[in-house]
């Protein structure tokens, strides 16, 4: 099939407003726009200006309504509890409107924030549907993250409730997820009305008396609630990502733009269709939970897979497959880091042969940059294409892609290809011009971006504009680094701030270094990302300590790397830290990061014309050889 990427494209650039106008068409609305576009307070856009929708019923009552009761919506597939749970559309329905109405009875109402802090499990998809449906914001927060994280999200989303569950399931352990909720409230200053605990059998939770309630207690005690129409510019959710300091930004979603984004790109980019089984085997606290394993699947009334595993050790690295077998799964969406992993357990892809995969047609991979040599395992393997994309917390669904449903473009390795229609995505110079095809420079977006980006950042619209739109002034910094090439194909090849992405998931070293530095024996700190055969990248941290400090070295480090682990989380994999005299610096005092890394990983590197001391790489060096980086 010839592509129509290209008139698609076109037709884009020729009149945006008439291209989302004709996507929006998609979408059940309750009052139409007054605008499609209202730019009338640059740099701040909103799409569908005037419209009245609800984003649950465009997920769920829509496709009840439709016919689509009896079909499943979210397939649970959990291969830690041995439970494979189907919730049909109209099971989901039911579920979704007893929920919302146990947020009404603990007083939510439009407008007001719920947190959720739950593992891999149904109730975290209704949750967060039943805050849609009463016009409720919710903020879901990773499980993976510890007490303080929650804590920083819980100040600044202020919740009237909290929604949780007893514990989560890790492989050889349960995570009670319990005492870091409590943990949390007592850390931050403002403090839930209420707490919904879902009790799980695998350890049950003490409930406080007079804020805590049990979840099966209060559904069965609440009247379904009905869905109310909502502005399209209304916040559906805050989803905080790491920023350049230890305090994660709020990223807002719109109902309107967010609707029709992810409805138009479960066609045109991931060629599924209404009824089929689609899988995004990632988790709910991130993005791509949110946009693939349950918005935009569900707005295409598809049947989306709640994964509640590892893509190895449960029980082995054929679980994917044996998932995608089991409930003829016709696409895959996760992170190359989770092929990595099935690669090295399995290289000649013996447990993959032991399965019928003749449902599956595409695999794609995003979060994190897709290396060569995975896609091309991976294509060798499964025989389909292998689709890499490329995108952010910001955007909340593709930047570049290979637009399958548009008809797939030749694919390049290490390539996401190009813009999908509603980017106009270019590679500048610090002055902001344009830099030749093939050299490396900032990616930027034009304004206004499409339907489904942030609109803002959660009640700071002032550090949205600092963090994202003053630097290139027209543009928005996605703050990734890379080139287009002769055929307008894009490179993502590294990050402009301190961003790492450790096994798909983002991390600022500079919130690991306020870690860091807060331990009563340090002096200063850096913290590095170095290449990781499995996880792309790790953090690794360094210390200078405090004249006089004589304590074991060996006990300090563990000591940071409980800290890490304890503040900011296990997901941070901050397993390596290491005493060093000095940091390398440039004669103005920056820290020589970048090449510190350069040196981890063994990579060719320049000795900076500004460094202040020479020698203090080779103790860089040295101190890298002695915890295990060969490349020191
Ligand atoms: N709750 C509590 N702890 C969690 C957690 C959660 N929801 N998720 C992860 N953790 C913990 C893990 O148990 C692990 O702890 P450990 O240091 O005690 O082993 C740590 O956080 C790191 O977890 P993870 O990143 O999952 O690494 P892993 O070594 O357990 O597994 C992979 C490696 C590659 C198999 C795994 O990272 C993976 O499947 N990645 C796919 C990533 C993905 O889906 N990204 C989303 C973007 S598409
Ligand atoms: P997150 O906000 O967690 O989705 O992380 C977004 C970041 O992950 C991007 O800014 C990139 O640095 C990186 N990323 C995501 N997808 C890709 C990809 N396909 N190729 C390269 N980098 C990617």
């Amino acid at each position: 099939m010839t592509s129509r990427y290209d008139d698609v494209y076109a037709a884009w650039r020729n009149d945006p407003q008439a291209f989302w106008a004709e996507a929006a068409e998609e979408i059940h609305w309750t009052r139409r726009w007054d605008r499609v576009l209202d730019n009338d307070r640059p740099p701040f856009y909103r799409w569908f200006a005037g419209a009245e929708t609800n984003t649950c019923y465009n997920a769920v009552d829509r496709h009840v309504e439709a016919g689509r009761g009896e079909q499943a919506a979210i397939i649970y597939d959990s291969p830690v509890t041995d439970t494979i749970r189907s919730i049909s559309y109209s099971d989901l329905q039911a579920q979704v409107a007893r929920c919302a109405g146990m947020l009404r009875g603990l007083g939510v109402e439009r407008g007001d924030r719920v947190i959720i802090y739950m593992p891999m499990i149904p109730e975290n998809a209704i949750a967060m549907l039943a805050c849609a449906r009463i016009g409720a914001v919710h903020g879901v927060v990773f499980g993976g993250f510890a007490a303080n994280e929650l804590a920083t999200r819980i100040d600044d989303a202020k919740p009237k409730v909290i929604l949780s569950a007893s514990c989560g399931i890790e492989p050889g352990r349960v995570v009670a997820y319990k005492p870091l909720l409590d943990g949390a409230i007592e850390t931050a200053s403002h403090k839930p009305s209420a707490c919904v605990i879902l009790q799980r059998p695998m350890e049950a939770a003490e409930l406080a008396v007079g804020r805590d309630h049990d979840w099966d207690e209060a559904m069965a005690a609440a009247q379904p609630a009905d869905w109310l129409p909502v502005a399209a510019t209304d916040p559906l959710y805050i989803l905080y990502t790491s920023g350049t300091t230890g305090i994660p930004k709020g990223v807002v979603r719109d109902n309107g733009g967010h609707l029709v984004a992810l409805k138009w790109s479960m066609k045109n980019i991931y060629d599924v269709d209404p009824g089929e089984v689609w899988w995004a085997a990632s988790d709910i606290g991130w993005v791509v939970g949110h946009s693939y394993i349950v918005y935009a699947p569900l707005f295409h009334g598809a049947a989306s897979i709640l994964f509640e595993g590892k893509p190895v050790g449960t029980p082995d690295a054929g679980v994917f497959w044996r998932v995608i077998e089991q409930h003829k799964c016709a696409a895959l969406f996760t992170a190359p880091t989770a092929f990595r992993a099935i690669k090295k357990e399995d290289p000649d892809g013996d447990l993959l042969r032991k399965y019928d995969l003749s449902n599956f047609r595409t695999l794609f991979l995003a979060g994190e940059r897709a290396d060569p040599d995975t896609i091309q395992w991976a294509e060798g393997q499964l025989d389909k294409p292998v689709i890499d994309h490329w995108w952010q917390t910001e955007t909340g669904w593709p930047i570049a892609a290979n637009c399958v449903g548009l008809g797939a473009l030749p694919v390049k390795h290490g390539s996401p290809t190009k813009a999908v229609p509603g980017y106009d995505v270019r590679v500048v110079d610090d002055g902001c011009n344009e830099v030749a095809r093939g050299e490396t420079g900032a990616i930027v977006i034009k304004l206004p971006m499409p339907p489904g980006c942030l609109p803002t950042l959660w009640q700071a619209d002032d550090r949205y504009i600092e963090s994202y739109l003053e630097e290139f002034p027209g543009y928005y910094k996605t703050a990734d680094a890379g080139f287009q090439d002769e055929d307008g194909y894009l490179y993502i090849m590294s990050r402009t701030d301190d961003i790492i992405n450790v096994a798909g998931h983002r991390l600022s070293t500079g919130g690991m270094e306020e870690v860091l530095a807060g331990h009563p024996d340090v002096a200063e700190c850096a913290v590095v990302g170095v290449a990781d055969q499995l996880k792309g990248q790790v953090p690794v941290g360094f210390v200078v300590l405090k004249a006089g400090v004589d304590r074991d070295l060996g006990t300090i480090c563990q000591e940071l790397v409980g800290k890490v682990r304890g503040e900011i989380g296990p997901v941070a994999a901050f397993k390596t830290c290491t005493v060093v005299a000095r940091l390398p610096k440039t004669r103005s005092g920056k820290i020589l990061r970048g090449t510190m890394g350069a040196i981890a990983d063994g990579a060719e590197w320049k000795m900076p014309a500004t460094i202040d001391d020479p020698v203090i790489l080779d103790e860089i060096a040295e101190a890298l050889r002695g915890v295990g980086y060969a490349g020191g």
